[in-house]
């Protein structure tokens, strides 16, 4: 099997492999790619990411038509990203008002937009109610009193969501899950806050309470945690409606759903997900006498992660006799935290070499000043010397929005590809950029 069919479930739709023996994305060979650009360089195919968008739209509006695909920006956003997402149709799921910012600077529609967070600041409020931003999902009683106040001085009735805690284990990994009970994020269900915010944002004179949310975490593989979750809120909407008149007319389950990283771990597809939670609400609003709510899922991950191709350069290369060999590439944990934070796997290929089989064992690591700066542990690869192009697939997400400076290095560009024309959507920072914030003489304060 050539690595191109091996590793067709990880690359973009458009991946092909040229005369040259050279890996082209998007009709762009990734080497010319790597030399106009320059290295770490992240590639993103933009029919991938506009299919995936249109997945999950699908998906969801066929099994339940009164449903809103709202992309989770936290997993990567900039203005060429919001322009794709909104052209798709989606709306944006953003947790700060610096994605907020991104969003609108590409006049993307405000009532499309929820603000999420378990500690917007004042200001950060302050904007989201003056831009109309479509929901707030509150994520505390604290949270609650200060937009009402914001809200009120404004003159305003902020939709708003409560994100509950539901105490589901999702069943991933420990910093990614979000919906069990010790948890940071959201409005506890078991110790009755939930129950106490729920009347205090009806009697609020400032916010409309619009519905219930949930997020249960990150790369979720199965139905059960969302099914589950559908039944814990269900029964609590329902009496909550009881007895304080809660008008129940949006639900989320946030997003979470699972992508697949290495050939060994396929995920399911937005199907999957969109049939076993519709279905769940179907039966639950029948248990419960409830209406059906406006169903929005909050994808983050699984629109970006596959349009997205990190590629690196490969330079020194040490041998570890009876051990290990080391390939050291051009980037690493700064533009890529994911293998260090959360033990993440990822797979790669040698670009300049597709034509040829795998014949040895190597581990990529990357060139930052940490032991645990390792892309991909033990992968199979045809002979790698320096020079090589390293292609690292799957990297679309939670990469480029969580990079560092770290050893002060700059981080990298961005392209998105199509048709065989690259755009440059991020530019590569330089060491300007990197001094721009630093103060050798004070001669001004802001
Ligand atoms: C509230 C909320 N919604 C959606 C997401 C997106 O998650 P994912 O990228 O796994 O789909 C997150 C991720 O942390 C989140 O906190």
């Amino acid at each position: 099997m050539s690595p191109l069919e091996d590793f067709s479930t990880l690359l973009p739709e458009t991946a092909a492999a040229n005369e040259k023996g050279h890996l082209v994305l998007g009709g762009c060979d990734a080497a010319s790619l790597a030399s106009e650009f320059g290295t770490p360089l992240y590639v993103f195919d933009e029919v991938t990411l506009r299919n995936s968008c249109s997945e999950y739209l699908t998906a969801f509006r066929q099994n339940y038509p009164d449903s809103r695909v709202i992309y989770a920006a936290k997993a990567f956003i900039n203005r060429a990203l919001a322009a794709v997402i909104n052209e798709e149709g989606l709306g944006l799921d953003v947790a700060s008002a610096g994605e907020l910012t991104v969003a609108q600077s590409v006049g993307f529609p405000m009532e499309k937009v929820c603000f999420h967070g378990n500690n917007k600041q004042r200001e950060e409020l302050e904007l989201a109610v003056s831009l109309g931003v479509g929901r707030i999902a509150v994520d505390s009683m604290y949270e609650l009193d200060l937009l009402n106040e914001i809200s009120m001085i404004a003159r305003l009735r902020q939709k708003i969501l409560l994100r509950l805690t539901p105490g589901i284990d999702a069943h991933t990994h420990k910093h990614i899950t979000t919906g069990v009970v010790d948890s940071k994020f959201g409005i506890p269900m078991v110790s009755g806050a939930a129950e106490d915010c729920v009347a205090r944002a009806i009697a609020a004179p400032g916010t409309e309470l619009v519905g219930l949310h949930v997020h249960l975490g990150s790369l979720i593989f199965e139905a059960e945690p969302y099914t589950e979750a559908v039944s814990v809120v269900f029964e609590f909407a329902a009496r909550m409606k009881k007895e304080y008149g809660l008008d129940f007319r949006e639900f989320s389950p946030g997003g979470g759903f699972a992508v697949q990283y290495t050939r060994d771990a396929p995920s399911p597809s937005a199907a999957y997900y969109a049939e076993a939670i519709s279905g769940a609400i179907a039966s639950n609003c029948g248990e419960y006498g409830l209406h059906a709510p406006c169903l929005v899922v909050e994808p983050g991950r699984a629109i970006v992660a596959r349009a997205g191709v990190a590629l690196y350069r490969a330079g020194s290369v040490k041998i570890v006799p009876g051990v290990r060999k080391y390939v050291s590439v051009d980037g690493g944990m700064a533009d890529n935290i994911r293998p260090a934070l959360y033990g993440s796997r990822y797979e790669a290929l040698i670009a300049n070499k597709m034509n040829e089989e795998a014949s040895e064992r190597v581990t990529i690591v990357g060139r930052f000043c940490e032991s645990g700066d390792v892309l991909v542990r033990d992968v199979d690869l045809p002979a790698v010397t320096a020079g090589d192009l390293v292609a690292v697939p799957v990297t679309g997400a939670y990469c480029i929005p969580m990079a560092s400076n770290y050893n002060a290095s700059l981080k990298p560009a961005v392209v998105m590809v199509k048709d065989g024309h690259p755009r440059l959507i991020r530019k590569r920072e330089t060491y300007q950029d990197l001094m721009r914030n630093d103060v050798l003489v004070e001669t001004e304060r802001p």
